[in-house]
């Protein structure tokens, strides 16, 4: 794996976060418009607490600076969303939330994890690589043209969940 630089563990902690409150939505809607260009709602976030899915809460000094939702139906394991706070992206923060959502959805009994990711979007390719992930196709235009970008192709990827050590030093906080 790659150098990982290391977050300020001795600060972080996690929380798999089920019905939340109008606040922590709020919060969690403050990341989604701070990491992506087309940020989820409220209304699709709330559609995340499902019995299927699960949302990884990543806070440092308490502060919820990053979440990750997975969705697990029999054994195959989705990520739906995965994004930290735009001013603590780039410490080894995404290397520890992605690692811990795998291992969850591995503990929850998936066996393979799928995603879709911007052609563009090298740091998360980076990383999905680090983890397993395999591009298996492409998708045309899956990400729609805003005002700002054009139209842009999606990646499928996918990652054997047998790979992921479960007591991977990297996450003893
Ligand atoms: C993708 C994301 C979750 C990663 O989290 P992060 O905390 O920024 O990432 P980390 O700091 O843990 O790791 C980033 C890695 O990418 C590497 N990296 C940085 N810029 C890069 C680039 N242009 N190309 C390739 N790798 C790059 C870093 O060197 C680091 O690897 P290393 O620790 O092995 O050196 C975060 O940047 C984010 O929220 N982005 C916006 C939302 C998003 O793109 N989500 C994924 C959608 S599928």
């Amino acid at each position: 794996m790659g150098s990982r630089r290391h977050a300020l563990k001795e600060k972080l902690t996690w929380d798999i976060i089920s019905e939340p409150s109008k606040e922590v939505v709020e919060q969690l809607m403050l990341i989604e418009a701070s990491a992506h260009d087309d940020p989820w709602t409220y209304d699709s976030l709330m559609e995340c607490f499902t019995d299927n899915c699960r949302c990884i809460g990543l806070y440092l000094n308490n502060e919820l600076i990053g979440f990750c939702v997975i969705c697990i139906i029999f054994d195959e394991a989705e990520i739906y969303t995965i994004g930290i706070l735009k001013k603590y992206q780039g410490l080894g923060f995404g290397h520890k939330l992605l690692l811990k959502s795998l291992q969850l959805s591995k503990e929850l009994g998936a066996k393979n994890c799928y995603l879709e990711v911007r052609v563009s979007n090298e740091v998360a390719l980076y990383l999905y690589d680090l983890y397993g992930f395999q591009i298996t196709g492409i998708r045309k235009n899956y990400y729609a043209a805003t005002s700002e970008h054009p139209a842009e192709d999606a990646y499928t990827m996918a990652c054997n969940l047998e790979e992921i050590d479960m007591n991977d030093p990297f996450l003893k906080v």
